[in-house]
């Protein structure tokens, strides 16, 4: 093995993406998976790469300072790419204090990590921080996030991410740690956990429950499928400047109501159901507070430096993303025992 590489909350949707990437494509590479387990993190992720000899996990809390020290100690990683996080805006706002924990103090953890365990030699090293456009605050109805667009977070959640942002970027200057960094939209695919509004819907339609929209569902997101992202991590982990921060987006903005229509579609048509079914399901609910508007991304710098853009088609990757689900039913069985009923009711039973 030449290289080991630290990837944090690789048992989570999109790290699990990452973990199998580096996986498969670097078997020359240690690949540590460093994840806590929440509610989110789920090894039936990567169940499929537990015989590979290039691939170890150790289960911790980025919280515990000493836990983290002891990993770096135990590895002496040539590089972390950090993707573990508190990641849902609904339960920033039950719960903002969750975010602050493992977002802010948890980086912070690891940057320290970096520093006294490559002993401020630093020479080949690289901390990779993964963040959200979210950190840019809300768009009216034209304009797109570019790197240099001015922070304004306005949820707990994207607070959290923004102020770990700000850290590591003050790592780099203070302490001339090597980072990069990588601002995305939101990500859909196989794997997410069904809080999020994609998998959530496929599982409500399925069972034909209610579908919940806040608002009018007029605010809008700019899809990326998961694959894509995955794709441009390792680009960015292999060819992104030291000190860069590169947006990365799916060129593909829908507002929630469409969005959730064409799904209606997709799925009437797997389910066998008749035209306009699924449809049925959708239900206005009460707003989320504080509910931002609508996110893009100028992604034109990644493009430009790194030759990277999307592949899948917005409908290619609903298509798949709801095969993979339907495909999956254990998968999901296993996600929606345990706390999933508590959460969903708090969230949507007085809505
Ligand atoms: P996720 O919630 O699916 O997974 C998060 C993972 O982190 C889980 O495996 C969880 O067990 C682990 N984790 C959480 N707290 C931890 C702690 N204290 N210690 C150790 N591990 C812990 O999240 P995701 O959607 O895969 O997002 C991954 C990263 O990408 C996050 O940093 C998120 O901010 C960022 N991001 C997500 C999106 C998106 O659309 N999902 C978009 C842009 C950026
Ligand atoms: P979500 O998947 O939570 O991602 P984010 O808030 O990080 O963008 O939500 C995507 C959009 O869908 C967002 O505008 C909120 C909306 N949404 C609903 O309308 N209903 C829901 O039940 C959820 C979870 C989200």
């Amino acid at each position: 093995m030449n290289k080991t590489i630290i990837i944090t909350g690789g048992a989570g949707f999109i790290g699990s993406h990452v973990v199998r990437l580096f996986v498969e494509k670097y078997p020359e590479y240690r690949i540590v998976n460093l994840d806590g387990l929440t509610y989110a993190g789920n090894m039936e992720n990567l169940k499929d790469l537990e015989s590979q000899s290039n691939y170890l996990f150790e289960k911790g809390d980025i919280v515990d300072a000493a836990f983290i020290e002891n990993i770096f100690k135990k590895y002496t990683p040539d590089a972390v790419i950090h993707l573990a996080a508190e990641s849902h805006v609904d339960r920033s706002i039950l719960d903002p204090l969750a975010f602050i924990h493992t977002n802010i103090i948890g980086t912070v953890n690891l940057l320290n990590a970096c520093r006294t365990g490559w002993k401020d030699n630093f020479e080949g090293k690289l901390f990779y921080h993964i963040s959200t456009d979210e950190v840019y605050g809300s768009l009216g109805a034209d304009g797109l996030f570019t790197e240099t667009t001015a922070y304004d977070p306005r949820s707990p959640y994207s607070a959290s991410k923004a102020s770990s942002d700000h850290l590591v970027r003050a790592y780099l200057h203070t302490y001339k740690l090597p980072v990069v960094l990588s601002n995305c939209s939101n990500n859909y695919g196989p794997n997410q956990f069904p809080e999020k509004l994609i998998p959530l819907a496929i599982n409500n339609i399925k069972n034909m429950q209610p579908i919940p929209i806040y608002g009018k569902g007029e605010n809008i997101r700019d899809w990326l499928y998961v694959g894509d992202h995955a794709t441009a991590i390792d680009l960015i982990y292999n060819n992104g400047k030291v000190g860069e921060t590169y947006n990365i987006g799916g060129l593909n903005e829908w507002k929630n109501i469409d969005l959730i229509k064409m799904l209606c579609e997709i799925m009437d048509n797997r389910l066998d159901r008749q035209a306009g079914t699924s449809a049925g399901l959708i239900e206005f609910v009460k707003d989320r507070a504080g509910h931002d508007m609508r996110y893009a991304i100028d992604a034109s710098k990644i493009k430009r430096e790194l030759d990277w853009e999307p592949t899948v088609t917005f409908r290619e990757g609903l298509e798949k993303t709801v095969d993979w689900y339907l495909a999956n039913q254990q998968w999901l069985d296993n996600v929606l025992s345990g706390d999933y009923s508590k959460y969903y009711d708090q969230q949507y039973k007085k809505r």
